[in-house]
C-alpha cells in the first residue's frame, strides 16, 4: 500500500508524520472519508467543499492548491488499485513547537491521503442484515458541524456499541432528540413514508451523503421532513437507517435492543441505497 504524505508518495508501513504535528498534540485537524466505487470517487467535488468549509472555520491553511487535491486523491485511489473502497484525507495545522495558540504565520499545514479496499459483497450483505443501534447522551462540542478529527466522544460511544453487540451509537440531546450518529447521519421512515432527518443548521455535521440522499429521494418521489425526531418516535418508525460515505444507507433493525418494525430492512432504505449510485457524482 502507498500513501501520500505532505508532497511524497510512500509505502504505507513507514508512513509516518512528525511527533509535533498539531493533529498528534492537539486533534489540531479536519479529515475528510470518500466512497470509492467502480474507481470512482464519490461526490468528491461536494467532499472538498466541506474541507474547505472545516479549513476556514479553524483558519487552517489549504496544504495544496484546491485544484491539485482531487488529482492527488485519484493518484493514491490509482496507485492502491482500489475499485471498491475508500479514500481518507487529513489536514492538521502542521509542525510546530507544542503551543496552544496558532504556529507562526509560515508553518506548512500538513496533508495526508490514504486510501484501503472494501468488499462490496459484504457490504451488499450487512445492508441485507441491517444493523443495530444504541443511544447515547450528546456529550460533544457545539462545532460538530466542522469535520474534525477530535473524535474521542465518538469513538467512546462507537466502542460502546460495540460491547453492547451493535455497530453504530446515536447521540441524543437533553431535549431526547437524536442527534447523529457516531459516524454517520440518523433517519428514521414515518408510517406515511416520509424520512425524516434532523435539519444541518446546528448540532450535526453535513453529511456529503445526507445531501446526495436528499436528490436521490427527490428522484424517487419521497418527501422528506427536516425536523428533529426522539428515540421515541425511532423506535415506532417504520423504518430507520444511518447514512456516511462507509455505509451509504444503512438499515437499522433494533434501537437500545428493541426491533424497528419487524425487525428486518425496510424497503424505503434499500430502494434509497439502490438508487444512490444513480445519482451520486
Ligand atoms: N464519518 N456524522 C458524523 C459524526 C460523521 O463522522 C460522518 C462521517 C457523518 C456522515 O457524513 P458523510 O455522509 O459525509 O460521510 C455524519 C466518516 C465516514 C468517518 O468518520 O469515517
Amino acid at each position: 500500500r502507498i500513501a501520500y504524505v505532505n508532497g511524497r508518495y510512500v509505502a504505507h508501513a513507514d508512513a509516518s508524520v512528525h511527533i509535533e504535528d498539531r493533529g498528534y498534540q492537539f486533534a489540531d485537524g479536519v479529515y475528510e472519508v470518500c466512497e470509492v466505487a467502480r474507481g470512482f470517487i464519490v461526490d468528491m467535488p461536494r467532499h472538498l467543499g466541506r474541507l474547505n468549509r472545516s479549513l476556514s472555520e479553524l483558519s487552517i491553511d489549504w496544504p495544496v492548491t484546491q485544484a491539485v487535491l482531487p488529482l492527488i486523491l485519484r493518484e493514491v485511489v490509482r496507485r492502491n488499485h482500489v475499485v471498491d473502497g475508500l479514500v481518507y484525507v487529513q489536514v492538521t495545522r502542521g509542525v510546530a513547537s507544542r503551543d496552544f495558540v496558532f504556529p507562526a504565520p509560515g508553518t506548512r499545514s500538513a496533508l495526508v491521503v490514504t486510501a484501503r479496499k472494501a468488499d462490496p459483497a459484504a457490504a451488499v450483505k450487512r445492508a441485507e442484515t441491517g444493523i443495530k443501534v444504541i443511544t447515547v447522551p450528546e456529550n460533544r462540542w457545539d462545532r460538530v458541524d466542522i469535520k474534525s478529527t477530535g473524535l474521542l466522544p465518538n469513538v467512546l460511544a462507537k466502542q460502546k456499541a460495540k460491547e453492547a453487540g451493535a455497530q453504530e451509537a446515536w447521540f441524543v440531546d437533553t431535549d431526547g432528540m437524536v442527534t447523529e450518529g457516531g459516524s454517520s447521519n440518523a433517519w428514521i421512515v414515518t408510517r406515511d413514508g416520509a424520512l425524516v432527518t434532523r435539519p444541518a443548521e446546528h448540532g450535526i455535521l453535513r453529511g456529503i451523503t445526507r445531501t446526495t440522499l436528499f436528490d436521490v429521494a427527490a428522484k424517487l418521489g419521497l418527501t422528506i421532513e427536516e425536523r428533529k425526531f426522539s428515540v421515541t418516535e425511532a423506535k415506532a418508525a417504520r423504518e430507520a437507517f444511518i447514512s456516511s460515505a462507509t455505509t451509504i444507507a444503512m438499515p437499522i433493525v433494533a434501537i437500545d435492543g428493541a426491533p424497528v418494525a419487524n425487525g428486518h430492512p425496510g424497503s424505503v432504505t434499500l430502494s434509497l441505497r439502490q438508487a444512490f449510485f444513480d445519482v451520486a457524482e
